[in-house]
């Protein structure tokens, strides 16, 4: 089968080519689903996961993306709760082969259903930002009604639904990026935007919850103005800055299904949009996964067109 793979740690673009692997074999409690769409976040390469494996074993030449739509084509030892030619969606384990590829082998716990009426592009663009979103705001955060969201990278991947969710939620949301991504912003549902090249984070006053995508000096300046009580939640790595008065978490998206299935309702009611940028072919992924031009939105490669 066709696969994208990334061969050297030190290459551009960690050296991601298109290679022919065989087709895997499920393990127990495994399915192996035939993917039709595959969602890739840009930092992948950067993972330790994507180079060593649990046991710190060398994983050079791996399958990557983590995020899929696709079928169930087969099922291993003692699966249990999916049926052949389920349509599925979810994150695969960071530390196997992944989902730029014609098949992949996946625990069946990491799976939800596809409804037929949702696309598998669709479907492939809301497992990580989607549930990194819920588990952030909700799990992590606590988010509660009528608190203040500082939702940065707003017109982002990840951004755009936390401040989707969060104002259902009856937050209300500050979103937060470059200049350009104000009305982008705005659309997604945030109350107001700050250009965090041209506007002061300070300006904002206080907030009760930070949904940090980016890190640095970024985040350094929004744990100061968390209230007492607030929490700092960081997905691009422990959390180096924490409010004076509250907590800082971070944390790693995990596959829940009974979370995606939630997501995938919202998107199926019109309460929660997608933000696609790039869609590809297979054939035609690597500049799509290493584009040159700035990046808008989840990138999504359709593995069977
Ligand atoms: N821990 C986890 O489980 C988890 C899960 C998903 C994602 N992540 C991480 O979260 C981050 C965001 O992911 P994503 O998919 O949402 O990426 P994305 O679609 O590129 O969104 C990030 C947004 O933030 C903006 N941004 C970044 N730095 C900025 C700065 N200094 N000033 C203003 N705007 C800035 C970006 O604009 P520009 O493109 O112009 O920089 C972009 O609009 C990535 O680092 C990713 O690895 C972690």
């Amino acid at each position: 089968m066709k696969a994208i793979v990334a061969t050297d740690q030190t290459a551009e673009a960690a050296g991601i080519t298109l290679a022919e692997r065989p087709e895997p074999t499920p393990a127990i409690n495994d399915v192996v689903v035939e993917v039709q769409a595959s969602g890739f976040v840009p930092a992948e390469w950067e993972w330790p996961s994507t180079w060593v494996d649990r046991s710190g074993r060398d994983r050079a030449d791996a399958i990557i993306g983590h995020e899929l739509a696709g079928v169930v084509t087969a099922l291993g030892y003692g699966t249990t709760g999916l049926s052949l030619g389920q349509r599925v969606i979810g994150i695969t384990d960071w530390h196997r082969d992944g989902t730029l590829a014609e098949y992949t082998a996946v625990e069946a716990r990491n799976l939800a259903p596809l409804p037929g009426d949702v696309d598998f592009t669709v479907g492939a663009a809301l497992p990580i930002s989607g549930l990194t979103a819920w588990q952030g705001l909700f799990q992590h955060g606590r988010l509660r009604a009528g608190q203040t969201v500082l939702a940065h990278g707003a017109a982002g991947a990840v951004g755009s639904v936390v401040t989707q969710l969060a104002r259902e939620f009856g937050a209300y949301v500050i979103g937060t990026g470059r200049a350009a991504d104000r009305q982008a912003a705005l659309d997604f549902g945030a109350n107001e935007f700050l250009d965090l090249d041209g506007e002061q984070l300070e300006d904002v006053g206080g907030v009760d919850l930070v949904f940090d995508v980016i890190g640095g000096d970024v985040q350094r300046r929004s744990a100061s103005i968390i209230r007492p009580g607030g929490t700092l939640v960081s997905v691009v790595g422990p959390a180096e800055h924490r409010p004076v008065d509250g907590l800082a978490v971070d944390f790693v998206v995990e596959s829940v299904p009974g979370q995606l299935i939630e997501i995938v309702d919202r998107v199926r009611d019109g309460r929660l949009r997608t933000h696609i940028g790039t869609v590809a072919t297979l054939d035609d992924a690597i500049p799509a996964l290493n584009p040159t031009t700035r990046r808008k939105g989840k990138t999504v490669i359709r593995v069977r067109p």
